[in-house]
């Protein structure tokens, strides 16, 4: 299996996302989870990441606290999208497992310098502000990271915070701009793809159909999603973004994409956060990303229903 760290902001679709790590041993070894403010603030996120361990049954998953606003800017949240807790849906328990006294930073360093180089991969699927900071410190171990698999940006489908950026990337622009001239390898899933696997009613049933506590919590938080998009988009459902990360490290053949130049923006006010993906490779500028496509929606539910339904 290998060996991963989640960055996350819950957020409904993170929930999803660390439940099918969870459901998953055999693919991903989850080290650690760290928070990062961004949905939510960090005394929410954190709390919903173990909220979310907790209900997996997984109570002994480290969960760390990061970066409480991103690295230049004041923060910006998305309560319009999920609700005052981040989590906002089905009623759920306050945690009772504990949070990790290490920062997140801390933690992410440790593990990279710990570990054997090129066997850890990083997974943000919120602002990059920890992996940012990260690497800032201690700038050696840009080289010891496998893979960084994120969920981010956009091209064709360009915003859905501002017109031109997608809400990971414009929180924090100035980091996104170091992860990706790190010079590790990265795969970038964008709105584009996550616009293509929407939370149809069928696929929601599947979730509710499961009976388990597991299911009807990943049932209302897709319902609760969904009102907001339908709204907004009249769209058939929700995308489900933060999953497709996990599920690409699951089955690689799930996403299609093509290697090429992604420059952020980070100075203008109208583009603040755009990812300027070179997709028809009109420069010379050097590929730095796999910029994730197209997506199989059908096996990519198919997944989710199978290795979620194993969970309680
Ligand atoms: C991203 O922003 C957040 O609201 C979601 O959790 C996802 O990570 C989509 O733009
Ligand atoms: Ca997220």
């Amino acid at each position: 299996a290998r060996k991963i760290i989640i960055d996350t902001d819950p957020g409904q679709d993170d929930a999803v996302a660390i439940l099918l790590a969870l459901a998953s041993p055999e693919d991903v070894d989850l080290l650690g989870i760290t928070a990062v403010a961004g949905n939510v603030p960090l005394p929410l996120t954190e709390r919903n990441a173990r909220i979310v361990c907790e209900l997996a049954g997984r109570p002994d998953v480290k969960v760390f606290a990061g970066c409480d606003a991103p690295l230049e800017r004041p923060l910006v949240t998305a309560e319009h999208v999920h609700g005052k807790t981040g989590l906002d849906g089905p009623p759920m328990d306050e945690p009772t497992m504990p949070l990790q006294a290490q920062h997140a930073v801390d933690f992410i360093t440790e593990t990279l310098r710990r570990e054997p180089a090129g066997s850890v991969t990083l997974c943000p699927l919120g602002p990059l502000t920890n992996i940012a900071a990260a690497l800032q410190r201690a700038p050696e171990i840009a080289e010891r990271v496998q893979e960084i698999v994120l969920m981010g940006g956009a091209y064709f489908e360009v915003g859905n915070i501002t017109p031109a950026a997608e809400f990971n990337i414009y929180v924090d622009p100035e980091a996104a701009d170091i992860v990706f001239h790190s010079g590790i390898p990265l795969t970038v899933v964008p709105l584009d793809t996550t616009h293509k696997a929407l939370t149809t009613k069928p696929r929601i049933d599947a979730f509710r159909a499961m009976g388990t506590k597991v299911g009807d919590s990943v049932a209302a938080w897709t319902d609760f999603f969904e009102r907001f998009d339908m709204e907004k988009y009249g769209a058939e459902g929700a995308p489900l973004h933060d999953p497709c990360v996990i599920a690409h490290l699951i089955d690689p053949t799930l996403m299609t994409g093509r290697h090429v130049n992604v420059e952020i923006e980070t100075s203008s006010e109208l583009t603040l956060g755009m990812t300027v993906a070179d997709w028809w490779r009109v420069t010379d500028r050097a590929p730095n990303a796999t910029f994730m496509g197209d997506i199989d929606a059908e096996r990519f539910y198919a997944l989710l229903v199978e290795r979620i339904g194993r969970l309680g």
